[in-house]
């Protein structure tokens, strides 16, 4: 049974004060649901994140991290400083990371290997932009970004990933992918890791949908059957709306 996963990534939102705010309103919001919800925040955000939630299930991630132990990376941070705070999840490979930070299918792959070395479970990005959708490369596209970051990980591994499919065209444009376009891109992405790693696991890996998800549309969107949560931008922003879409 795949628990669904709806995550908030905050992006660069929130300065500590505004998160302690967001924070208690959402838990007085919050109810337990059938739904695992997190709160993927800047790393300046995350240890308090972690102590406000601590006891109510809302789970804590990162959005970023570096694939070394440690050593002169100035700027970067580690997985083991990321779990010592108690982070539960780890956004790689987000668009906007490969778009503006050079983020490439080898140091997604890097990067996923260091955080499953631990405790933390890697919410990994893939989608196609405008052009390749048009040009019909998107699935050729979106294989080779889930065989180059997903290289020489194995079934047991790959069981604690989340596949997060968000079309580049989506994000933060209000331009949702329509339900079925949303569906048949997570069905193939089920199909590729049935090829790579047989049935069982990949009826274990969670699959979420991102782009444009807001309390109007997260129902149709989590209703369709290879959708198993989403990763949530804009509107994750605000806990009334945030707390609408887990109740989806
Ligand atoms: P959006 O962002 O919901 O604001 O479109 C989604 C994402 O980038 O994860």
């Amino acid at each position: 049974m795949r628990i669904p996963l709806i995550a908030g990534n905050w992006k660069m939102f929130k300065t500590k004060t505004e998160a302690a705010a967001f924070a208690e309103e959402f838990k007085a919001l919050y109810r337990g649901t059938d739904v695992q919800a997190a709160i993927c925040a800047p790393f300046t955000d995350l240890e308090l994140l972690v102590e406000s939630f601590r006891g109510t299930g809302i789970g804590v991630g990162a959005q970023n991290v570096h694939f070394e132990d440690e050593g002169a990376y100035t700027g970067e941070i580690s997985v083991k400083m990321l779990e010592e705070i108690g982070v539960d999840f780890c956004i790689v490979g987000h668009s906007e990371r490969r778009q503006y930070f050079a983020e490439t299918d080898e140091t997604v792959n890097l990067k996923i290997k260091k955080l499953l070395s631990g405790s933390i479970r890697p919410i990994m990005c893939v989608g196609e932009s405008l052009e390749q959708r048009d040009s019909g490369v998107l699935f050729d596209f979106v294989k080779s970004q889930l065989e180059g970051g997903l290289k020489g990980i194995s079934p047991e591994d790959m069981k604690r990933i989340v596949v997060a499919y968000e079309p580049i065209w989506a994000i933060g444009t209000s331009r949702t992918a329509a339900p079925e376009q949303a569906e048949e891109m997570c069905a193939f992405i089920r199909q590729t890791l049935i090829e790579m790693y047989g049935e069982e696991v990949a009826d274990e890996v969670v699959i979420q949908y991102g782009g444009s998800v807001k309390p109007a549309n997260a129902t149709e969107i989590m209703n369709q059957d290879e959708i198993d949560g989403a990763l949530v931008g804009g509107a994750s922003l605000k806990a009334p709306d945030f707390m609408q879409i887990i109740d989806f």
